[in-house]
Parts: structure tokens; sequence; C-alpha cells
């Protein structure tokens, strides 16, 4: 069976990579069929910073094929990365189209193959925001509904796609790739040098910080959202320093609507002048996250990946959006839903700062134990025969 394996984004490439790994152990076994794959870069996401740390410490081979689309308005993402995706899958003939995740990449790949008659296996399936504001949600829709295999992370997904009338038998509850690459890394993680760097851990001792990621156009495109967030975490900050690695957008974002004051940037060593206690930093790689994630105190981020890591690293979360696709990190993890109104993120915080919002049943969600990538792989395996 010849699969052919598509990553464009940040998100995508943690994902890939179990896959690949449990690929390449299934192929050593003996007396059995072959899997042979290939892995296509979309190249959506091209920065140092957001892709070739990433592929590097993840240990991905190097893309078979890299489409180098680059940045551009949805439309035109989306049609530059199906033309030259098309031509891959002309050269190589898979039978399967492995997509992950839903950003822009996920759904324009799974459009070609789906009009080649190339059968499309979805990775974390079923996940619905119910927001169509966010492309993600467009993405995850029309994906799921386009594709033969459907892999799912949690049960509500399952709900969620029976619903909308998938058959179901097409899908698949298989566990959380994306903890399969956490469960692997994160003793590396943690030996990494990334807390000395940024001045948060002395003589062997971690300072009590928060980390804080964001990028959604929803908190970062309007000035007087992304002003109340900001103002809401320099607040924050007099009572513990944050550790921001600011996706491109984001910086360009509150350079543009002067929102640096009381912002540190630095690279490498954060001045902690006590009115400049969030600390910009470039993107970090993906272990350094993983780092500085798992020593927090607490999480802010508008991600979706990040919601699912600190509920398997039991480090509070607060989601500043007003839905989640994840539930489960809600119901079973350590995520708050807390919207974008700066009076109840500061409210929240200080409340899960003082220790009087800790969630008394944290679980870690079913599957979400490290071998996801190994199911999808043998059930694959089993479509071949
Ligand atoms: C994309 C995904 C989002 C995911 C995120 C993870 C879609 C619709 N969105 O959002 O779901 O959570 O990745 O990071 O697919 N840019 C750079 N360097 C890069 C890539 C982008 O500077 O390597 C800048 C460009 O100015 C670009 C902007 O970031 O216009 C947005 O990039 P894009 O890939 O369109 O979406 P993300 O916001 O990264």
């Amino acid at each position: 069976m010849k699969i052919i394996l598509v990553a464009g984004a940040r998100p995508n490439f943690v994902k890939i990579a179990p896959l690949i790994q449990a690929i390449k152990k299934y192929n050593r076994k003996k007396r059995r069929p072959k899997f042979k794959y290939f892995l296509v870069h979309t190249g959506q996401h091209y920065d140092y910073e957001l892709s070739h740390s990433f592929f590097r410490q993840l240990r991905l081979p190097d893309p078979d094929f890299y489409l180098g689309v680059g940045s551009g308005s949805h439309a035109v993402q989306t049609s530059k990365i199906m033309i030259e995706f098309e031509k891959v899958c002309f050269k190589t003939k898979p039978d399967i189209a492995m997509v992950v995740g839903d950003v822009n990449s996920t759904m324009a790949c799974a459009i070609v193959a789906s009009k080649l008659g190339i059968r499309v296996a979805h990775i974390e399936a079923g996940l619905r925001s119910f927001d169509r504001s966010m492309p993600e949600e467009i993405n995850r829709i029309i994906t799921d509904h386009i594709s033969d295999l459907l892999f799912t992370s949690c049960k509500d997904a399952n709900e969620n796609l029976i619903k909308e009338g998938i058959p179901k038998d097409k899908i698949h509850f298989v566990g959380n790739v994306m903890i399969d690459s956490l469960k692997k890394n994160i003793r590396l993680a943690q030996r990494t040098k990334i807390l000395e760097r940024l001045d948060l851990k002395k003589n062997g001792r971690n300072s009590r910080f928060g980390y804080l990621t964001l990028h959604r156009p929803s908190n970062v495109d309007d000035p007087v959202v992304l002003g109340g967030i900001v103002s809401a975490l320099k607040d924050i900050s007099s009572q513990i320093p944050i550790v921001f690695p600011a996706h491109p957008r984001t910086a360009k974002q509150l350079r543009k609507f002067a929102l640096l004051k009381g912002i540190s940037y630095s690279r490498v060593k954060a001045p902690l002048d006590e009115t400049q206690r969030i600390i910009m930093v470039p993107p970090l790689s993906y272990l350094d996250s993983l780092s500085v994630m798992s020593a927090a105190a607490i999480v802010f981020t508008d991600s979706g990946g990040i919601q699912e890591e600190t509920t398997i690293l039991r480090v509070p979360c607060l989601t500043l959006r007003n839905n989640t696709e994840r539930p489960v990190t809600l119901t079973e993890g350590t995520n708050f839903l807390v919207g974008n109104n700066p009076d109840k993120i500061l409210r929240i915080a200080r409340t899960v700062l003082c220790g009087g919002k800790a969630k008394k049943k944290i679980r870690r969600p079913t599957l979400w134990d490290g071998k996801a990538a190994h199911r999808i792989i043998n059930i694959l395996a089993g479509c071949a025969h």
C-alpha cells in the first residue's frame, strides 16, 4: 500500500512524526506486506522556527516533495496547494492520502485526493467548535465529509460525525497522535536549557511563571480585542512573569497597533524589570515549548493542541476563546474556557494562581496513551488485505 502523508503547518509536524515512526516499525516486522510512503510538505509554514526546527527535533525525514506555497489569502494558499499536490499525486499514484488536523493544507490535499479517487484518511477527525467564523472549522467539516477513513481522538468527535450522517464503519476511535509525540519527547524536552536561557531557573529551581501563545485571527486582528488581552496579561504579569513566544502574525499586529509598550523583547535572556514582565521571544522549537509549558504555573492560549498538551501535563490552561472543539479538555482536563474579555481573563487567572480553581477530577482522556499512531497503522494494514 502506498501512502502519501501531508504536512503543512507547525501542528501538523507534531502529528505526522508518530505516524511515520509507526509505519517504519510496522515495516520492520517480517512476513508482512510493507507500506511505501511519501512525505509532502506544502510549505504553508516556512520559517525556521515554525517548520525546520520541528523537522529536526521530531526526527522527521526530509520531505519527498516540498510544494513551497508560502503565505497568502485563504483562496490563494488553498488553490496553490491544490495545484501542486495534484502533480505529486499524478507522479506517485498513492492508494491513500493521509491528512492531519484542520489547516488549509489538510483540506486542500483532501479535496485533490478525493477527486482523483485516492482514499483519504483524516487524522483528528470529528472535532467541532460549531463556530464557522473559524477557518479551521470549515476545513474540518469539508475534510471529514470527503474522507474514507476518519480517525478520531475522543468520543465526542465520533458523536459529531454520526450526527452529521457519516457512516459508522468509516469512523475509528484511536486516541490522540499529538499526545504520542508528547509522551515520546517530554523527558528530552525537560533536559533542554530553555528555562536557564530565559532566566527562569536558578540553582536548579524553577521560578513561578506563566506561558502565553496567541495567533487566532479573532484575537489578534482587531486592535481593541488584542489590546484588551494584552492589558489583562500585563496586569497578571505583575504577579508572575509571562513567557510569550510570538507567532509572526501576532508580532506583526502588536507592532502595527503599537501594543508593545511594557512587553520586553529578548532573543535569549529576559530583562526582568518590574514593568516588562511579559517576555516576548521568537516562536519556540517543539522541545523548548514543551519544556516551558510543563514547568509553567499557568498557560494562556488560543491554540488547539496546547489545550490537549496541558491536560496531559496537568498544567492549568486558560483558553482565550469562546468555544473549543476539544471539550474533553474541559470535562476531564485542566482547561478553562475564558474568552477574550479582559476582566474575565484576570478574574479566572487570579483564582487559578491562588489555587482556588483547581479541578478535582483530572483524568487522562481515553486512549491518550501514546499509542494512537500504531492503532491507525494497524487499521490501515487491515484495509490493505
Ligand atoms: C495556521 C493554521 C492554524 C494553526 C496555525 C499553527 C490555517 C487556516 N491556519 O495558522 O489552524 O493553528 O497555523 O501555527 O491553516 N507566517 C510567517 N512565517 C511562516 C508562516 C506564516 O511569517 O512560516 C505569517 C505570514 O505573515 C502569514 C501569517 O503568518 O500571513 C499566517 O500564516 P498562515 O499559515 O496563513 O496561518 P497561521 O496563522 O499560521
